[in-house]
C-alpha cells in the first residue's frame, strides 16, 4: 500500500515485519525495517531508490496504486547497496523509458552486482544488464516538471557511492498542481488540496543517512513513541555510521552552507523527519512533530561523541567472579550519582550494546582470563567497536584470573585501538574476589565516576 507524504510525491515502500538480522549477522533488527522508495509525480515520474529484489512485487503493485510503471522517467539510485539496488534492474526493465541518474561510483556498484560478468558474485540472481545511467554530481540538477531535483555526493555516508537528493520547495497550485485525486491510502480531505501559493514541502532524501531499522504501520517519526524512535536512530548511527563521524559533520557543515530549506527528511530506513511547516495537519498524529534538525543535532553530537551519559559496564564471566566485580564497580558508581547499566556478553545483543555505549561516556570493560586472553565473545564485541571508533569515550578494564593472568591487559590494548581514553586498570582479582577486594571495587567505581562527570562537564563547557 503506497502512501501520501506531501502533494504528489509517494512512499511506495515496503516495510519488513520479519527482519531480525542484518548485513548477514552485523546488526539486530530487533523491530525489523522498512525500505523507503519515494514517487513524485511530475511530468515526468521518478522513482527515488527501490527495494530488495524479494519484494519487487510489492513495490511494484504500490507504484501502480499511482501511475504506470512504464510512464516512470527517472530512476534515482541514491546508493548500490542491494535493500536499495535490489529492484533497480526489474523496475528498468518495467519502465524502459525510464533514466538511472546515479554517481559514478554507484554506477560501478550497480555494475559489480547487476553486470554481465559479476553477476556471480552475488546473493542477487545472475543479472546481464547493460546499464547507461545519467551519472550525476554535487550541485548537478535534473528538472522532472514543476519540480528540479538537486543532487549532492555523499561519500562514505555510509559507502563510497552514497548520494542525497534534494527536492527544493515549490509552488505547486501556482505552477499548476497535480491532481488532488490520485490514489491515496488517507482520504484526501485529510492532506488538503494544493492552494495558490500552497507549496510541497522541501525534502531531503538522504538515503541510508539518518534512518532507523523500525517496521511500523506509521510512516512520520512524530507518529510513534519518541524514545523508541531515537533509541533505533542511535542504534543505527552507533552501529553503521559511527565510523564516518568527521565525514558526516563536514556533510552536514556543507549542506548547512547551502542554506537549503529542509522541512522533511525522508530516509531510506523507518520513519520520515519532518517539521510543521507547509504541512498539514495529519490523521494517527499522537505526539508533536520533531524537527528534522533535531535528527541532524544528534548525528552531529553523536560523530563528536558529545554525550552527558553515565557508563557502561560490560563484560563476560565464566564463574562469576568477574560479574561480582561487575556489581562493586555498579555500586560505587551509582553512589556518586551517576546513571550505570550492566551488560553480559554474550548474552545481552552486542548491537545494542554498541548504541548504549555511544550514548554513555564511561565504558568499563571485564573478562576472567582465558588461556592468556579475554574470553571470546567480549572480544568479538571489542573487535566490532575497534572498527566502529566511536568517539569522546573513557574506560578501564577488570576481571578476575587463575595464575599469570592477560585478559586486563589485552582488553586495555583493544580499548586504546577503539579511541577510548585508558585509566588505570583496577588490579586483576585471583579467583574469586574477597570482601576487601569488592571494597576496594566500589572505590575504583567511585572513582571512576567522578572521572566521568570531570569529563561530561568538560565536555558540556565547550
Ligand atoms: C578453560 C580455562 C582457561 C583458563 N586460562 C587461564 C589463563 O590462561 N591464565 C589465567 O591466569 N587463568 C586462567 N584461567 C583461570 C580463570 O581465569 C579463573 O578461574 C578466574 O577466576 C575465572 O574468573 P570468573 O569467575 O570471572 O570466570 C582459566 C580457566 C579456565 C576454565
Amino acid at each position: 500500500m503506497h502512501y501520501k507524504i506531501a502533494d504528489g510525491i509517494y512512499w511506495v515502500g515496503v516495510v519488513d515485519w520479519d527482519i531480525r538480522n542484518f548485513h548477514g549477522f552485523t546488526y539486530t533488527t530487533s523491530r525489523g525495517t522498512t525500505y523507503n522508495a519515494y514517487l513524485i509525480v511530475d511530468e515526468k515520474p521518478t522513482l527515488i531508490d527501490t527495494v530488495p529484489q524479494q519484494f519487487y512485487d510489492e513495490m511494484l503493485a504500490n507504484i501502480k496504486e499511482i501511475i504506470k510503471p512504464e510512464e516512470i522517467a527517472y530512476l534515482i539510485a541514491n546508493h548500490g547497496e542491494l535493500d536499495h539496488s535490489g529492484s533497480v534492474v526489474n523496475i528498468l526493465k518495467a519502465a524502459p523509458k525510464a533514466k538511472l541518474v546515479c554517481s559514478t561510483h554507484c554506477q560501478g556498484t550497480l555494475k559489480r552486482y547487476f553486470g554481465s560478468r559479476l553477476g556471480r558474485d552475488s546473493a542477487v540472481a545472475t543479472q546481464d544488464y547493460q546499464f547507461d545511467p545519467q551519472v550525476v554530481k554535487t550541485g548537478q540538477s535534473i528538472k522532472i516538471g514543476k519540480r528540479t531535483l538537486k543532487f549532492i555526493e555523499a561519500p562514505m555516508l555510509h559507502w563510497p557511492d552514497s548520494m542525497f537528493t534534494y527536492l527544493p520547495a515549490v509552488a505547486l497550485a501556482m505552477a499548476g498542481a497535480p491532481a488532488e485525486a490520485l490514489a491515496s491510502s488517507e482520504p484526501p480531505a485529510k492532506h488538503g488540496s494544493a492552494q495558490a501559493g500552497d507549496e510541497t514541502d522541501a525534502i531531503l532524501f538522504p538515503n541510508d543517512a539518518f534512518g532507523q531499522h523500525i517496521a511500523s504501520s506509521a510512516r512520520f517519526a512524530d507518529q510513534i513513541d519518541e524514545t523508541v524512535l531515537m533509541d533505533e536512530a542511535a542504534k543505527y548511527f552507533a552501529n553503521i555510521l559511527a565510523p564516518f563521524g568527521s565525514l558526516i559533520v563536514k556533510k552536514i557543515e556543507e549542506v548547512q552552507k547551502m542554506n537549503i530549506p529542509i522541512n522533511m527528511i525522508a530516509p531510506s530506513h523507518g520513519l520520515i523527519w519532518r517539521s510543521d511547516s507547509g504541512v498539514p495537519p495529519q490523521a494517527g498524529r499522537t505526539h508533536q512533530r520533531i524537527n528534522p534538525g533535531k535528527i541532524i543535532q544528534s548525528y552531529l553530537d553523536w560523530s563528536k561523541g558529545e554525550t552527558n551519559g553515565g557508563v557502561v559496564i560490560v563484560y563476560e564471566t565464566m564463574w562469576g567472579g568477574t560479574a561480582k566485580l561487575a556489581r562493586a564497580l555498579a555500586d560505587g558508581i551509582t553512589a556518586e550519582g551517576v546513571k550505570v547499566n550492566i551488560y553480559q556478553v554474550p548474552g545481552t545483543d552486542r548491537s545494542d550494546i554498541i548504541k548504549e555505549i555511544l550514548l554513555n561516556r564511561g565504558l568499563l570493560v571485564g573478562s576472567s582470563t582465558h588461556n592468556n586472553d579475554m574470553l571470546p565473545n567480549l572480544a568479538g564485541l571489542l573487535y566490532d567497536l575497534s572498527g566502529l571508533r566511536i568517539k569522546g569515550k573513557i574506560g578501564a578494564a577488570f576481571g578476575c584470573f587463575g595464575w599469570a593472568g592477560g585478559a586486563i591487559e589485552a582488553i586495555e590494548e583493544e580499548l586504546k585501538e577503539t579511541t577510548v581514553e585508558v585509566v588505570n586498570a583496577l588490579p586483576g582479582v585471583k579467583f574469586s574476589p574477597a570482601p576487601e577486594e569488592i571494597a576496594k571495587t566500589v572505590e575504583f567505581g567511585k572513582d571512576f565516576a567522578r572521572r566521568v562527570k570531570a569529563k561530561n562537564g568538560t565536555s558540556s563547557q565547550k
